[in-house]
């Protein structure tokens, strides 16, 4: 291969990257062999020059503008560090700073500071007056994406200052990230779903930053670290002691950060955080050093990309080789067909890994792996193990490629692809015994029906026992059948009856979450259900109605007509109800509901004396209402308590919002 073609070769493959990682959250590769791509891309640029182009991914910092965000050009572009993963690369980098500025010798002249590098999406935060006004993703690095509304739900992000020394205008860099807890609580919520999981923390974070919904944002626990800070003002002349005084404004700045005083300071440093950051409850990827000193700093200076003051060491992804014993394909209850490598079981961070996801048949091809491979296992931080690698010098001679299965592994249905998916689906809904068993589970779930005493492994016990085909089944069983069960006793049969009787009661929106209906998930079928009040308001409603529910998309409107033009699925829903499953909300609840609100966008704010934030709340929920968490421009007005928060009166004075108390507001909701 010639070079140009090699560099070809490589800008496309970067670009590919870079949309898998920037734009779709899905990378396919890890920093590390990003890095090489690009190192080996820039050398061969730099031996041609004439080869040259201003679009080549290594003349950008990489990007995370997206639509639906107004762009804000930086004041100050953000730029990128530079990285190694070499202990001596930091030492030379340390000899080189010192060099440069004139010093030499063992005991560093020159004061570093070691941080934490943590694993999250970068944030500029500007503030005016002790008042956050605007925060920015990173984007290109020139202009970033707008998401202060998000960034004010991050509840460890001060809005307002207390009084303190800040300058007047400042901005203030920093990560948001997901921690660990978070993380692992919403991939499981979003396994339970049948949605694709976050790989890691961070893409989770930028994926969340990046939501159109601010609830959904603040529900899923987001939290900032800060680590840099810029203005004309500063209060020191070194980056150690600003980062202190932003501590005490209100910014979350690590502990971890130290001063440093000698190369063998530096060394320790990196010895201890390699091991110890597995103990911090955020997902970090390396550590960052910088010069302590501004004046130093700005004598170091840039070069195009990154401070020449500052640089990253890189952890090392943990990594392990072992054998594949063979790919399994599991089916879930969506269809979804997920090939599973299965593998020798090997030493991993602690844990012996024995299984690790492939994802889907593009990852499969790409990885390009073949039967008996010796495959690389990482776990770089994430919990899921995941395969990055086959190691091409133990290939068994004339072992074949995995082949992704053209036919259900269960019950030997052709496999379907929906143009544009990554998944391979299994289309036999209603005849697939994993399916089937995958809706019999989802039915009995705590957060669905919550029948007690039926759990997963019962499920398929029931329904290879014969005794339930479909969710409608449950509610033939009776005790003497049940109990001659292996596995379950009377006393188990007598909990199973009570608590499928139990189940009638459950609320209409929790039965339209039960029925499995394809992304109608646990707040979709509550917002569905509130605004159609019942299964056969439901099923008389056209895709235009649907789309018009709060929440409800195109792809979720057509899944449900889908489901709902299905005889035997209509038949289900009968029989459910012949045995008294709710298909609508009370009407007692309906009674209270006015449309006095309708379309209204409403915040609230401050401290109230008739009634609590709550019962607010409720009340412009049941009078058609919305209440929203921040004002803007859509706000139509802003119920206002006692000491209502000084930014929000400000913004709600500066955008002409009315603000009404809470007589007002009662009287405004007294029907005639
Ligand atoms: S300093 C001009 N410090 O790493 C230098 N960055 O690879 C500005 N990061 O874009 C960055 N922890 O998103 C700095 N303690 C830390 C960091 C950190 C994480 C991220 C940041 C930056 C990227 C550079």
């Amino acid at each position: 291969m010639t070079p140009a073609e090699r560099i070809s070769e490589l800008r496309m493959e970067l670009d590919r990257h870079n949309r898998l990682y920037y734009v779709e959250n899905t990378p396919e590769i890890d920093d590390r062999q990003y890095d090489m791509l690009m190192k080996e891309l820039e050398k061969l640029e730099h031996e041609h020059p004439e080869l040259d182009d201003p679009l080549s991914p290594s003349h950008r910092v990489g990007s995370d503008l997206s639509k639906g965000f107004v762009q804000v050009t930086h004041a100050r572009p953000m730029l990128s560090l530079g990285n190694t993963y070499s202990l001596e690369e930091v030492n030379e980098w340390v000899d080189r700073c010192n060099d440069s500025l004139g010093n030499q010798g063992g005991m560093l002249s020159v004061p570093i500071v070691g941080e934490m590098k943590f694993d999250g999406t970068s944030i500029s935060l500007t503030y005016e007056n002790g008042r956050l006004v605007r925060a920015v993703t990173r984007g290109d690095g020139v202009k970033g994406d707008d998401v202060t509304e998000n960034v004010k739900t991050i509840r460890s992000i001060p809005l307002v200052l207390p009084a303190g020394d800040w300058p007047e205008s400042f901005e203030i860099r920093g990560e948001i990230v997901l921690p660990w807890k978070a993380f692992d609580r919403l991939n499981e919520e979003r396994a339970f779903n049948e949605e694709p999981l976050f790989a890691n923390p961070r893409n989770a974070a930028a994926g969340t930053l990046k939501m159109l919904n601010s609830a959904e944002v603040a529900r899923r626990g987001l939290d900032a670290y800060f680590y840099y800070l810029l203005s004309d003002e500063l209060p020191a002349d070194n980056h150690y002691e600003n980062m202190l005084k932003a501590r005490e404004w209100g910014f979350k700045v690590s502990d971890v950060m130290t001063l440093l005083h000698s190369a063998d300071e530096v060394d320790d440093f990196i010895k201890r955080w390699d091991v110890e950051r597995r103990n911090l409850p955020v997902a970090t990827d390396g550590l960052v050093f910088k010069v302590n000193n501004l004046r130093q700093q700005l004598n170091l200076g840039y070069t195009a990309k990154s401070p020449r003051w500052a640089i990253a060491y890189k952890f090392a992804a943990e990594r392990a080789l072992t054998r594949l014993i063979r790919v399994s394909f599991e089916v879930g209850r969506m269809g979804v067909v997920t090939p599973v490598a299965n593998l020798e079981p090997v030493l991993l961070s602690g844990t012996i890994v024995k299984r690790a996801s492939l994802h889907n048949a593009d990852i499969v091809k790409s990885l390009d792996i073949h039967e008996h491979d010796m495959l690389y296992v990482e776990k770089g931080g994430e919990i899921i193990p995941k395969i990055t690698g086959v190691e091409l010098s133990e290939r068994e001679e004339g072992s074949e490629p995995v082949k992704f299965v053209d036919e259900c592994p269960s019950c030997g249905k052709p496999l379907v692809r929906e143009p544009g998916e990554a998944a391979w689906m299994c289309p036999n809904k209603y005849g697939c015994r994993p399916q089937i068993i995958g809706r019999l589970e989802h039915y009995v779930g705590r957060h669905m029906m919550d029948i007690d005493g039926v759990g997963e492994e019962n499920c398929s016990l029931l329904y290879d026992a014969g005794l339930v085909s479909d969710i409608s089944d449950f509610y033939t069983l009776t005790t003497p059948p049940l109990e001659n069960l292996e596995r379950i006793g009377p006393r188990t049969a007598q909990r199973i009856v009570e608590g499928v009787e139990a189940s009638k009661n459950v609320p209409f929106d929790r039965v339209l979450y039960a029925l499995s209906i394809p992304f109608v998930g646990e707040t979709v079928s509550r917002k569905i259900a509130r605004a159609v009040r019942s299964m056969d308001t439901l099923m008389a409603m056209t895709r235009e109605e649907l789309v018009a529910i709060d929440d409800v998309g195109p792809r979720i409107a057509d899944s449900i007509i889908e489901y709902l033009s299905y005889q035997p699925n209509v038949e289900l829903i009968e029989r459910l109800r012949s045995h008294g499953v709710q298909m609508s909300l009370p009407e007692e609840d309906l009674s209270d509901h006015t449309d006095l609100l309708k379309g209204k966008s409403i915040v609230i704010s401050g401290v109230f004396s008739r009634h609590s934030r709550e019962e607010y709340k409720a009340m412009i929920e049941k009078n058609g209402g919305k209440n929203s968490g921040s004002i803007s421009k859509k706000t139509d007005f802003v119920l206002a308590g006692e000491n209502m928060g000084p930014a929000k009166l400000e913004k709600a004075q500066k955008l002409g919002v009315a603000i009404i108390n809470e007589d007002e507001f009662l009287k405004m909701i007294e029907a005639e």
